[in-house]
């Protein structure tokens, strides 16, 4: 059995894990393919367009990120069984980063932080947790652990899918139609979307004024975006329009429209913007071996794959 690894960055890692878990599997790195036909299945992220295309024998593809926007955009993607990468050791990372974060900015740490810099010890009033509503966008696998992490801090649970979900303890909206109801209760908005052409640019100025007009803790000096899902849900200039109207009070962004981050945008030195080089919760190569030789001893026997992406939903 051929698999064809074809990542744009740690490829080597992810090799080396393989082959202690399996070290029956041939393994290819690209661009050293080797005869094409032998290729049975990849494990890719970021793939060089058209390299999956020309693999005739292809019969899996097993995609290092849990997101797969990229692939299905790309037009050269063939259609063959596509799964997802989803993993305890993932769904973890993207809980605390989720938890780091409403703390920080519940707990008003950019304000604390810029205070430190001036030497300035400033009584800053904090609402309690009870009275802070955090809204989660996305209540898939990320969504709900992030969901059960909060939980235990008593906040305000909401969470808007696209299909109608239901959690303990987090009060449900479903559909385009019950957007702007969500936002009345956000303060804290989560974002846990998968990026798909009904998501692409949704955290626009409008969606940004919605949260401010109407999703106002008494004690927050207004409300937080928080981003981890991909950088097409956003359009970078309104946050920071938004910042500067005052319309947001701050933002954690981990993905953006273009990565790496260029080092001219604004968002960089805004002091109310926290922001991480989209590794938020990043797929470690021990936990990327493991699910990738599983699935593919799976496929080899015939039985059913996990967490197989649904082409015409987009995720
Ligand atoms: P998932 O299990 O597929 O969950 C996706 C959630 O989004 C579901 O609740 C789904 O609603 C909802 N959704 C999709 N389209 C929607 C729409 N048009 N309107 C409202 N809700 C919609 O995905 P996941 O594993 O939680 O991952 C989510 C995303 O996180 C990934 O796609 C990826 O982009 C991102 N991610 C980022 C990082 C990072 O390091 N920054 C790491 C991993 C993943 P239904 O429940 O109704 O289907
Ligand atoms: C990372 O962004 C992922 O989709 O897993």
């Amino acid at each position: 059995m051929t698999l064809l690894i074809a990542c744009s960055s740690r490829a080597e890692q992810f090799a080396a894990e393989i082959r202690a878990h399996d070290p029956q599997l041939d393994i290819r790195i690209a661009p050293d393919t080797g005869p094409l036909e032998a290729i049975r299945y990849a494990l890719v992220w970021q793939p060089p367009a058209g390299l999956l295309a020309a693999l005739p024998n292809l019969q899996l593809i097993v995609s290092v990120g849990a997101g797969v926007d990229a692939l299905l955009d790309d037009p050269s993607t063939p259609v063959r069984p596509l799964v997802r990468f989803v993993d305890n050791d993932l769904t973890t990372r993207m809980a605390e980063y989720v938890v780091l974060n409403v703390l920080y900015h519940h707990r008003r740490m950019t304000e604390f932080r810029e205070l430190q810099t001036r030497r300035t010890w400033t009584y800053l009033p904090e609402p309690a947790a009870r009275d802070v509503r955090v809204g989660i966008m996305g209540l898939g696998v990320l969504g709900t652990a992030a969901a059960t992490a909060l939980r235990p801090f008593g906040y305000q649970l909401r969470a808007w899918t696209r299909t109608p979900k239901g959690l303990e303890g987090v009060t449900c909206f479903t559909g385009t139609h019950q957007l702007d109801p969500f936002l009345a209760e956000t303060d804290i908005a989560v974002v846990l979307l998968p990026l798909t052409p009904q998501t692409r640019g949704l955290l626009n100025r409008s969606f940004l004024r919605k949260l401010s007009l109407r999703g106002r803790s008494p004690l927050l000096p207004g409300p937080v975006l928080i981003n981890a899902g991909r950088g097409g849900l956003q359009v970078d200039a309104d946050v920071l329009s938004a910042l500067s109207a005052g319309e947001l009070y701050a933002a954690s962004l981990d993905v953006f429209e273009s990565e790496p981050l260029p080092p001219p945008s604004p968002l960089w030195a805004h002091p109310r913007v926290v922001i991480t080089p989209h590794n938020a919760a990043e797929s470690a190569p021990a936990a990327i071996a493991r699910y990738a030789v599983r699935q593919i001893k799976t496929h080899a026997r015939g039985g059913k794959l996990e967490n197989v992406v649904h082409r015409a939903r987009g995720y």
